[in-house]
């Protein structure tokens, strides 16, 4: 009998309203649209308003997905919420979206894998889908970056946005379509480049945690750089090479968007052509959990992406974590 097999049967995303460009930044750090254009590839990003959090941002991605699958919430079996940015500590996101979108039956939990968060949810949820215990697994890669960002420091609030991605994992009805392969690492040795060490039971909420600023993002961007270069070309090839394929093989790459410079070194080395490339850091920034999800959905949208296109997706980040995962696209191409 051939193995069951995860593939997502439905997309959606959701970024908010208010866009911040490089010139609105500058206004509130020394820095300059030339600096981050050149050194991240960004040109804009998205920021939630107050009152907006980030069950309210993926409760939109994920009707979007449902919409387009036409599933109703109340089917679904379990919710997976990446996010390193939940409403609050506890109950989780996942609690407070399922109450939202009305998923009666399915239970849930949030998973903090930062920047690799999306894939760690994938593949965690895959499992339920090819072990045979569930039909519907619905996966969020979603983070309000914005909540956490020391806007007085120049060298990370630039880096980040806010968004939503949401994907309906489903038990593939043909074989060989859906999730092929996947590896995924960790390596907590690379805590302290990027990190925020406030609010945990460590660092308890204290006026002392407030006045340092220790409830905000803290990163060693070179550093992180460094390793991000690394580590996911090396995740990307090896994941190729074990499955008896090439760069050559792949229809679309999707790394995560943290910055250009590290997406290009990947693409250099896995010598793949723009049109094979997913980025959109130049209009959201790095969204963390969301960047891969909303990159897909949006490449789907665009008809970038047609029955037995093989994907490759990429992460790097706080942890460190990272990883590569190989799929079989199952979807007839959206018509743009
Ligand atoms: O998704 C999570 C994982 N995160 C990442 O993957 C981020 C990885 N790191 C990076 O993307 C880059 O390291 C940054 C974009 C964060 C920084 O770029 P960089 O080319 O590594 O710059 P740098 O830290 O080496 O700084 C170069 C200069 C410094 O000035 P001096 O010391 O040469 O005078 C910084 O103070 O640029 C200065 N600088 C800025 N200047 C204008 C740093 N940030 C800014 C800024 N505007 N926003």
């Amino acid at each position: 009998m051939s193995k069951t097999r995860a593939t997502i049967t439905a997309l959606g995303v959701y970024f908010p309203e208010k866009r911040v460009t490089n010139l609105d930044m500058a206004k509130v750090v020394n820095t300059s649209d030339e600096w981050i254009r050149e050194r991240t590839g960004i040109v804009e990003r998205r920021m939630i308003q107050a009152g907006q959090s980030n069950s309210d941002l993926s409760a939109k991605a994920i009707e979007d997905a449902l919409r387009d699958r036409k599933v109703d919430p109340s089917e679904l079996d379990l919710i997976i919420v990446a996010t390193v940015t939940p409403d609050m500590m506890f109950p989780s996101t996942a609690c407070i979206i399922q109450e939202k979108i009305g998923a009666r039956k399915a239970w849930g939990f949030d998973l903090s894998g930062a920047c690799s968060g999306f894939l760690y949810a994938l593949a965690t949820g895959a499992q339920f889908i090819q072990n045979n215990l569930y039909k519907k697994v619905l996966i969020v890669g979603t983070d309000v970056m914005s909540s956490i960002l020391n806007f007085e420091d120049r060298t990370t609030c630039i880096l980040f946005g806010d968004g939503a991605g949401a994907v309906l994992l489903e038990p593939s009805t043909e074989d060989n379509l859906g999730i092929l392969d996947f590896i995924l690492r960790s390596d907590g040795a690379g805590g302290k480049f990027l990190y925020m060490p406030g609010g945990g039971s460590l660092h308890p909420a204290s006026h002392e945690t407030v006045d340092k600023k220790m409830h905000y993002v803290h990163q060693d961007g070179r550093n992180v750089f460094k390793f991000a270069v690394k580590w996911m070309s090396e995740a990307c090839e090896e994941l190729l090479r074990r499955n008896g394929l090439t760069s050559e093989d792949v229809s679309l790459y999707v790394p995560h968007q943290a910055n250009l410079r590290i997406i290009n070194s990947s693409v250099e080395r896995l010598k793949l052509p723009p049109e094979r490339v997913v980025i959109n850091i130049d209009r959201y920034a790095n969204t963390t959990a969301a960047t891969i999800p909303s990159g897909l959905t949006e490449a789907y949208r665009c008809g970038r992406l047609k029955k037995g296109s093989l994907v490759l997706m990429a992460s790097f980040g706080a942890g460190f974590t990272w990883g590569s995962m190989l799929l079989r696209w199952g979807l007839e191409p959206k018509k743009p």
